[in-house]
């Protein structure tokens, strides 16, 4: 980060950290038996029990612990820890499991090791590592994302996020492998889902005996050749993650180009994105969640490239932040979610409201971990 920029702007992180933090610290004692996704009338639903296993249970740990991290404060240790037990119950379900256990273990178990040194959270989080690891098809040269017959072949963006897990368990218990497959997936996306404008690709079929594409789907972008733009997102961040744990200078270029896709494709919409970047101008669906993954992930390009760039990337990811603060974010601390406006996919015309310009527990976790770091704190969740 870019400290001159930050410095000009510590008013308002200063105001914002103190919002945040006020209303998390009540929402951190309300909502500590639940794995919150959404809200239903303004209440977190749970997604604990028989949806144990959903892709973002994550998120609502991974918060607390960055929160404590920054404040000390035991009730956001509290509803870190209850967040992980109940979590266990999905790490019982190998076959159940798909590639985002890096979004669901890593913030939760990985972070809790790494603050507390916890050796069960540990163990849980070397399983996660291992069941990652064994998605990895050796041939296709991918890690799979999801089960099933009709998913065989699929890897998607999103994955670069979950390599963290690898890149962790590589160093933690001394095996390369792992690190080795965190970048045969980051090189496989550089080959098959970035493109060479900076724009992405969300799904790829791949062949299943040797490396090759069968196919591109639209996935939850509008059709196979436009830009989803929380998928670009995932690689922005993404990118730069795998460039901070493995130091290949293609890593942080795929960073930076996806990145200035994002802040290019984001100025016409005042820095809210919309969905899909690619989509016609009309009607306009915007995607918080997007833009808060990009600037987290923008805050980070920031610290390894040149004074004139991170100065953009500060600066872009700033804008983005303010601009969602301003026309999205909802402080009052009898409703638990904080950001409002995220949007799951690009939506069918059948069913064109349906999880569209909703509150998502993972954009709360964005907002909260880029002004975590612009506060100064050092932890990195990722
Ligand atoms: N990883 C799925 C999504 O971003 O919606």
């Amino acid at each position: 980060m870019n400290a001159a920029v930050v410095e000009q702007n510590k008013a308002w992180i200063d105001a914002t950290w103190e919002k945040i933090d006020k209303k998390l610290s009540k929402t951190a004692i309300k909502s500590r038996d639940k794995l919150p996704y959404t809200t239903v009338e303004g209440v977190h639903d749970d997604k604990s029990g028989k949806d144990v296993g959903w892709w973002t249970n994550g998120f609502w740990g991974g918060t607390m612990w960055l929160m404590y991290a920054a404040t000390g404060n035991e009730e956001y240790r509290k509803t870190a820890e209850r967040s992980e037990e109940l979590l266990d119950e999905a790490l019982k379900q190998y076959d159940k499991l798909h590639h985002d256990v890096g979004f669901m273990w890593h913030l939760t178990s990985g972070a809790n090791y790494r603050i507390t040194g916890n050796n069960a959270s540990r163990m849980r989080n070397l399983f996660a590592a291992a069941s990652l690891f064994s998605r990895y098809n050796i041939d296709g040269d991918f890690i799979r994302a999801w089960n099933g017959p009709e998913a065989a072949g699929y890897s998607i963006i999103d994955c670069l996020m979950n390599l963290s897990l690898l890149y962790w368990a590589s160093e933690e218990i001394g095996d390369e492998r792992f690190k080795k497959i965190a970048m045969r997936q980051m090189d496989m996306s550089l080959r098959d889902h970035i493109r060479p404008d900076g724009s992405t690709n969300h799904i790829v079929d791949h062949e299943l005996e040797k490396a090759g594409v069968k196919n591109i789907l639209a996935g939850q972008g509008l059709h196979p050749d436009s830009c989803w733009s929380r998928g670009l997102a995932w690689a922005v961040y993404g990118s730069v993650i795998s460039y901070i744990h493995a130091g290949k200078e293609e890593y942080l270029d795929a960073a930076r180009r996806t990145a200035d896709y994002f802040l290019e494709h984001s100025k016409s919409t005042g820095y809210v994105p919309v969905i899909d970047f690619l989509a016609p101008e009309e009607p306009v669906y915007y995607d918080s969640t997007a833009g808060l993954c990009a600037a987290s992930g923008m805050l980070e390009i920031a610290k390894y490239v040149s004074e004139e760039e991170s100065v953009k990337y500060t600066e872009g990811a700033l804008r983005i932040l303010q601009a969602i603060d301003e026309k999205c974010c909802n402080y009052a601390e009898d409703e638990d979610a904080l950001v409002m406006m995220g949007s799951e996919r690009y939506p069918s015309r059948e069913d064109y409201h349906k999880g569209v310009h909703i509150p998502i527990i993972y954009a709360d976790f964005f907002f909260a971990e880029a002004l975590f770091k612009l506060k100064g704190n050092a932890f990195f969740i990722w």
